[in-house]
């Protein structure tokens, strides 16, 4: 595996690589791998020639009150999983390279952010499109891979990719799950034990809800409130969001018809824990 830090050597590689008509899969990341990550290098691994896979904290994402300084970092872990899933390139630049100069260009995401995290985190997605289009200019990729649990980044990655006319193809791998439904995420070791044995409560109230979607004949508003009440009386839980929305428009649901996201967002002790599931509507069949 080769480690590159110059954003340009690596275009250079790129422009090389795609000259001899070699598929690049591209996993981005900001480090601290977990099986989630794995999940994304494996299919990037099963679907390209060549894998690419950037580790970097970019701090464009970070709010002034966010933990970019605390944010967990273990390079030598996340070389170590690289080399194990098979990535011929791992990219890690240093902020000083990926920004060399006072930024006077970003993008600025002007829908599907204000809802769901968007909503507690202005310009977060700003700060994510901005370093997304850098990396794909550099990186070159034919498919991009991101988890569907942040279902809304790739939901925004969407429509960069549409509006930008990136010749790009998004693959959204679906979420890790533990035994009882729990999503897999480094933030659930922030959990106690009884935290733990409660949090199965996230997909299972997705997973309830879809199905009275499904039924068909629903009121949102009662649902929405039915599943915030019976998280809060059965766990500690205290819910931060859970919404019903069009994906990947993230807008309101007037018809029940169309693919579906029911998101959730869940605030234990110390632990914010983000789950969500999107799937198709059928009003024919009902
Ligand atoms: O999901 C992440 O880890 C980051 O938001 C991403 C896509 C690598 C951009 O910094």
């Amino acid at each position: 595996m080769n480690i590159v830090t110059n954003p340009l050597k690596l275009q250079e590689i790129s422009t090389r690589l795609k000259k001899d008509q070699v598929t690049i899969g591209f996993v981005p990341t900001m480090g601290y791998l977990h099986e989630g990550h794995r999940a994304l290098l494996k299919a990037a691994r099963d679907q390209n020639d060549i894998v690419i896979m950037s580790v970097f904290v970019n701090p464009l994402q970070f709010g002034p009150n966010e933990d970019l300084d605390s944010y967990p970092r273990d390079f030598e872990h996340d070389k170590q999983i690289a080399i194990e899933e098979g990535v011929d390139y791992l990219f890690h630049p240093s902020v000083e390279e990926m920004y060399p100069v006072p930024m006077s260009v970003r993008v600025k995401v002007e829908r599907r952010t204000n809802c769901l995290c968007g909503r507690s985190r202005p310009g977060h997605f700003d700060g994510v499109a901005t370093v997304l289009t850098k990396l794909f200019h550099l990186v070159q990729p034919t498919n991009v891979y991101f988890g569907k649990k942040d279902a809304q980044q790739v939901a925004v990655v969407h429509g960069l990719l549409e509006e930008f006319h990136f010749p790009i193809n998004l693959v959204a791998i679906n979420t890790v799950r533990e035994e009882d439904g729990l999503a897999k995420s480094s933030r659930n070791i922030r959990l106690t034990p009884k935290e733990r044995d409660e949090a199965g409560i996230l997909y299972k109230s997705l997973s309830l809800a879809r199905i009275e979607l499904i039924k068909g004949n629903v009121n949102l508003a009662e649902l929405k409130k039915t599943v915030i009440a019976s998280i809060e009386n059965e766990s500690s839980g205290k819910v931060d969001y859970f919404e019903i929305l069009t994906y990947p428009q993230l807008e309101t649901v007037n018809e029940l018809t169309g693919t579906i996201i029911i998101a959730i967002a869940v605030q234990f002790g110390k632990a914010r824990l983000i789950d969500n599931i999107i799937f198709e509507l059928d009003n024919t069949s009902r």
